[in-house]
């Protein structure tokens, strides 16, 4: 009989999935399963870079942008280059992606040149009409509605400083809008605990908190919402603000001024906090306003933390649903 030398795999870590072809619109695309092993795909590129330069290989990616960024815009760019793919950056600001001509043939032009498709609009309807046109990865970069991306960069980061994410509680105070969306749907799959303190008038979306309530009875997660700032923070684990007002509301920065001041996270809220609280914000940050340059500078703040771990989550989206050779084995969630 002739000898084999069979070159040693590493096992394939049970959790490991990969959604090749899907879309990230919404957290909701994702299942509880898809989350963990997302994570655990995340860990291992952020451990080992070096075994993923080729996951992107011989594919090109199309960033459209309607809105100004830093974080998003680079981190994608530097993920997409560090995974050994190419990537085009389209600055749309001048005008919205589908002013020219119809998503539809849009959509049906970059199939045919690119692997996947990241997306910052205004319309969350837009996102949501590439994802249903293009048959290649749509991926939303930040829309009306969502910022996954962000959400899932956070809750990786709040893994990596308490471990397991359903023995933590969350307060988002202040507007609640995209990044307080995801981060809401990102907890209800994690089976974690959120406490969202909003001022009336601006809290979440009824679609979205409802989507929430139903994914939390099956993961155990737990929600809950108030107005006032301080029974959210009491004795949380981590405090999360963003803006009073997101890109495309600034006709209303003047009466969100007035509403939004008892939401701003100083020392004397996060005092009520447990003692080992971090802060956190997705930035950019408008210093003394919804956050004090004592908080934001202060020990507690992990904000650069969640801002470097955008392009190692990133890394791992795009691997799982444009991904092709890797070192590490991935297998199908639906195998
Ligand atoms: N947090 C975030 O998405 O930042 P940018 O707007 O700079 O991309
Ligand atoms: N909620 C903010 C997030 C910026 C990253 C906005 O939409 O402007």
């Amino acid at each position: 009989m002739r000898s084999q030398t069979i070159a040693a795999e590493p096992a394939p870590h049970p959790i490991t999935t990969t959604f090749p072809g899907r879309d990230l619109v919404s957290i909701r695309d994702l299942s509880p399963l898809e989350l963990e092993s997302l994570f655990h795909l995340a860990s291992l590129i952020k451990t080992r870079p070096e075994e993923f330069r080729a996951a992107l290989a011989g594919k090109h990616i199309a960033m459209f942008f309607e809105k100004p960024s830093l974080r998003t815009r680079i981190t994608f760019e530097a993920a997409i280059c560090g995974l050994g793919g190419s990537v085009s950056f389209i600055d749309q600001r001048h005008e919205r992606l589908d002013a020219r001509e119809t998503l539809n043939d849009i959509a049906h032009n970059l199939e045919r040149w690119v692997g996947g498709i990241v997306l910052r609009t205004f319309a969350h309807e837009t996102v949501e009409g590439m994802a249903e046109h293009a048959c290649v990865p749509v991926i939303n970069a930040l829309s009306e509605v969502e910022h996954p991306c962000q959400a899932l960069a956070d809750y990786f980061t709040l893994q990596e400083k308490f471990g397991d994410l359903r023995k933590i509680t969350l307060a988002y105070v202040g507007d609640g809008n995209n990044v307080m969306h995801s981060l809401l749907l990102t907890a209800a799959l994690l089976g974690s605990k959120i406490r969202l303190g909003t001022p009336k008038g601006y809290g979440a979306n009824p679609q979205i908190l409802a989507d929430a309530r139903e994914i939390a009875k099956q993961t155990g997660a737990v929600i809950e919402l108030m107005s006032d700032p301080r029974k959210a923070v009491r004795g949380v684990d981590a405090v999360y603000t963003d803006a009073w007002t997101s890109m495309g509301h600034e006709h209303e920065t003047d009466e969100r001024a007035r509403i939004f001041p008892p939401y701003q996270v100083n020392n004397e809220l996060i005092a009520v906090a447990a003692p080992h609280a971090v802060f956190m914000h997705c930035l950019p940050a408008h210093r003394n306003e919804e956050v004090t340059d004592a908080v934001i500078d202060s020990v507690r703040s992990i904000v650069f933390d969640q801002a470097e771990n955008r392009m190692h989550v990133q890394k791992a989206i795009l691997t799982m649903l444009i991904g092709g050779k890797t070192r590490q084995p991935l297998r199908s969630a639906h195998a």
